[in-house]
């Protein structure tokens, strides 16, 4: 009997910060993880009565399991609650943070030590893209291995996942653009996955529905814009983490992480890199499958032919942010076939979702695609 959705988070939406917090009677066992921003900004006079880590204090960009680790050994001994108030980043630390176990990051992605969750999380997201805030996923660049993995584990449903647009208004564009691309691209693959089921697809649609509206009305208004809709794009992204985690993500995902890992090409740009390249192959491997639908969603969204959709989509997330070649990066031809050997060895999670199994030489076509284009 195949298992055909399932959502975990109790989802809660605040209209404010305030109202959020004095629904909340925090105490030194409360631990808040978050930016100094935030706590100086939007969060100012809330959490005072809790323990307070800042992330960015213990290394800057997307998690490393070294940067988890020294948290692990700063964070107070005696808390039972975590609240994660902060983008990605933020979140899949507070994750591993609710975990207690014998073993190391590393160790514990890659299943070689148990582990056992012992405090209850809440997750406030303040960016608009990895609906992490409802998924069983954490990611960690695993600095020995020049990669990113994702523990997936039931253990890592976050127990409450609280909406509040207020937090988000403040995100940059840039992080804004990045963000939500992967959101769409968490909505894409999960809709082409073989494990979407009509649950899954309905949360994949409204999402891709959501975010190209949004994209619709970013370009024609301008980008200072896009906040007067960061209530929309935090739901949406929300609805593609619901798709994702019940549907799983896949090759995009998976050919991004090597560039996420060795590069620190933020997750959602790494993500825009990949995804063109690897949507063509999928079309030309199998043109008309589950694909054909995606067609149909995005030309009702866009407006444009289902012939067409594709493409329009393409350049709707170009106008979004602007892509590069991987070469820009800094990233050398020789090194993308050990890209695609490590995701061939390190990334199967995610491969097993993919819309249609991918060899090696065809992830070396995706790469060499998007190398010097
Ligand atoms: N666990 C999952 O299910 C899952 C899914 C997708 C992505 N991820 C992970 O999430 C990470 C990326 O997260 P992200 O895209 O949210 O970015 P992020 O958390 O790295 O944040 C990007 C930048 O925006 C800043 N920021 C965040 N919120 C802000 C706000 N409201 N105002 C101003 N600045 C703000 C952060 O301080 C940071 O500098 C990656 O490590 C990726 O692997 C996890
Ligand atoms: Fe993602």
């Amino acid at each position: 009997m195949e298992k055909m959705f399932l959502l975990k988070t109790e989802i809660h939406q605040f209209t404010s910060v305030r109202e959020f917090f004095e629904s909340q009677k925090l105490t030194k066992s409360d631990l808040i993880i978050t930016n100094r921003f935030m706590a100086e900004g939007k969060l100012k006079g809330y959490i005072k009565n809790a323990s307070v880590i800042f992330q960015e204090e213990y290394g800057n960009g997307e998690p490393t399991d070294q940067m988890v680790m020294a948290i692990k050994k700063d964070m107070p001994k005696d808390v039972l609650r975590i609240f994660a108030i902060g983008g990605g980043t933020v979140i899949d630390i507070a994750k591993f943070l609710v975990l207690e176990s014998e073993g190391s990051i590393d160790e514990m992605i890659m299943k070689e030590k148990e582990y056992h969750k012992t405090r209850e999380l809440i997750v406030i997201p303040t960016t608009c893209g990895t609906g992490s805030e409802v998924t069983n996923v954490a990611i960690a660049e695993l600095m020995s291995r020049k990669t990113k993995k994702g523990l997936a584990d039931d253990a890592l449903y976050p127990d409450k996942a609280v909406l509040i647009p207020e937090l988000v208004e403040s995100l940059p564009y840039k992080f804004f653009a990045t963000s939500s691309i992967d959101a769409l691209v968490h909505a894409v693959e999960s809709y082409l996955s073989p494990k979407a089921s009509e649950y899954s697809k309905m949360f994949s649609c409204k999402a891709i529905s959501m975010i190209l509206k949004g994209y619709q009305v970013v370009v024609q208004k301008g980008k200072d814009q896009w906040n007067q809709l960061a209530d929309q794009f935090l739901m949406a992204s929300n609805f593609a983490g619901i798709a994702f985690g019940n549907a799983g993500c896949a090759a995009v995902h998976a050919m991004s992480y090597p560039l996420g890992g060795t590069y620190h090409i933020p997750h959602g740009e790494a993500n825009q890199l990949m995804f063109e390249a690897v949507l063509r192959m999928y079309e030309k491997k199998d043109p008309h499958g589950h694909l054909e639908d995606l067609k149909e969603v995005v030309a009702n969204e866009l407006c444009v032919e289902k012939e067409k959709s594709l493409e329009a989509l393409y350049e709707l997330m170009d106008q979004i942010l602007v892509r590069k070649s991987l070469c820009t990066y800094g990233i050398k031809k020789e090194e993308l076939s050990v890209f695609a050997e490590s995701v061939l060895e390190g990334q199967q999670r995610l491969l097993n979702n993919n819309y249609v199994e991918l060899s090696y030489d065809d992830m070396m076509q995706i790469y060499h695609s998007v190398f010097d284009k």
